[in-house]
């Protein structure tokens, strides 16, 4: 008969069955009132859910009390971690001042432009949305209105966000030839999918070949700089920007998530290449729901709401942007990132988290590649740094898939299948404790 291991020994972090009345009836009411029990897109094996409670610097707790340490980081917004006190200040005296005006003009919203365009390096001006979507839609319409063309052109693998345009081609099962895209979703109109172009990430001459034969009717062409995981070549993004010119087509750089987490000029300062737009979300609103379209002031002015009624009018509005809550806490997030060589010591702390898990997996020789660049990590069962999208599915899913539920088992918090973040609190003990967590995955996994 297998005896319970007692509490005394098992490990700190992660569930371990350990779930509390409490918690059960929060899956229970979930399960009844959401579809799937979920807030989003992701949901976990029902052994491995939890309902988040609490978190500070690199760790959380579920409602039951157990640790974790995070990965996922609110999906990236949470480079500062979980609970930042400078963060939580801002907010709070920003909620006792009003929480919110409209989108005319406030305090907060006006600062956060002045003090984040600086740091863009295609910003003539700038309008605030409530997403990441939102901002790529955005940028989308401005493009198309622009250059009075219809098409868009993504890259295959690519997420821009949750609307029609978007939702085409981002993680797609099976392959179509390039350029046709294919939908990630149900309830996308066919006429959708005839206004979009995908190309192969880091491939020049396809998407040149693309380009020559429907650059004339293509908008803009839309690019993650680091694609999820994937590195850009040398030359890549460089190459985009040249044929983008060249066909007269909006660049379109999402730095949703590269946005003040490669550096405070983003991927931008950190590759050298200026689009003609860039979308934002996550960072700059330090965990609040504030995102951003920048670029040229002959793009973005066409929505100056004094045109309204004018044929090039572009309206772009939200209920919420510009929000002063959110503003308020983006500009703490500012005061914390402008500090002297924050970025250097979690870029090098990124580093030491690849190379001591690459240590833990070869020790159990598992035949997983540890691989990413600054603060963003992934592995796979591959022995090669994939390019594109391609390269993951000839990666061993199955197993990644196994290996990143015994992951979450021992208390590291990753998003299956997705890439993983580390913020800019996660301490030598949060590595030290992720490194035997790891070890414990391992082992799980060969048993
Ligand atoms: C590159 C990129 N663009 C756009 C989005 C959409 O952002 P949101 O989820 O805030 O709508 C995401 C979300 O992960 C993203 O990673």
């Amino acid at each position: 008969m297998a005896l319970a291991t007692p509490e005394s020994i098992l490990p700190s972090i992660g569930r371990h069955g350990r779930v509390s009345a409490k918690e059960r009836r929060e899956f229970e009411d979930a399960e009844r009132l959401l579809p799937g029990g979920a807030l989003g897109g992701n949901a976990l094996p029902k052994d491995l859910r939890f309902v988040f409670a609490r978190g500070d610097g690199a760790r959380f707790w579920d409602t039951t009390g157990n640790e974790y340490i995070d990965y996922v980081l609110g999906s990236g917004t949470l480079f500062l971690g979980h609970a930042h006190p400078t963060i939580q200040a801002a907010v709070a005296d920003q909620a006792t001042r009003g929480t919110h005006f409209f989108a005319y003009l406030n305090e907060q919203a006006v600062e956060l432009a002045r003090r984040l365009k600086p740091h863009m390096a295609c910003a003539e001006r700038l309008r605030f949305t409530t997403s990441g979507s939102d901002s790529t839609f955005h940028a989308i319409r401005l493009a198309r209105a622009f250059t009075g063309r219809n098409k868009v052109l993504k890259f295959e693998g690519a997420y821009h966000g949750v609307h029609d345009y978007a939702q085409l081609s981002t993680a797609p099962k099976q392959l179509s030839n390039y350029p046709a895209p294919l939908p990630d979703t149900a309830g996308i109109p066919e006429a959708v999918r005839e206004l979009m172009l995908v190309a192969p990430y880091n491939d020049k001459d396809t998407l040149a070949s693309i380009l020559a034969e429907h650059g004339h009717d293509v908008a803009a062409a839309i690019v993650e700089p680091i694609q999820r995981i994937i590195s850009p070549k040398p030359g890549f993004l460089e190459a985009v920007r040249e044929l983008t010119l060249k066909h007269g087509c909006v660049m379109i750089m999402d730095e949703v998530v590269t946005g003040f987490r490669y550096g405070l000029a983003g991927a931008q300062g950190y590759f050298g290449v200026v689009p003609d737009l860039a979308t934002y979300g996550k960072i700059i609103g330090g965990g609040l729901p504030v995102g951003a379209v920048a670029g040229r002031a002959d793009i973005m002015d066409q929505a100056d709401p004094g045109k309204k009624g004018q044929a090039d009018y572009v309206y772009q509005n939200g209920t919420l942007q510009g929000h002063p809550l959110g503003c308020a806490a983006g500009l703490a997030s500012l005061d914390v990132l402008e500090e002297p060589s924050l970025y250097d010591r979690v870029f090098r702390q990124a580093d030491k988290l690849r190379e001591g898990l690459q240590k833990v997996f070869d020790r159990h020789q598992m035949g997983i590649l540890m691989f990413g660049e600054g603060p963003m990590w992934h592995m796979l069962f591959t022995d090669k740094v994939p390019q594109n999208w391609r390269d993951i599915l000839s990666s061993d899913l199955k197993k990644q898939a196994a290996m990143e539920i015994e992951l979450i088992r021992a208390g590291l918090f990753v998003l299956p299948q997705n890439r993983r973040f580390i913020s800019i609190r996660h301490t030598d003990d949060d590595l030290g404790a992720t490194f035997e967590a790891a070890d414990r995955a391992c082992r799980a996994f060969k048993a």
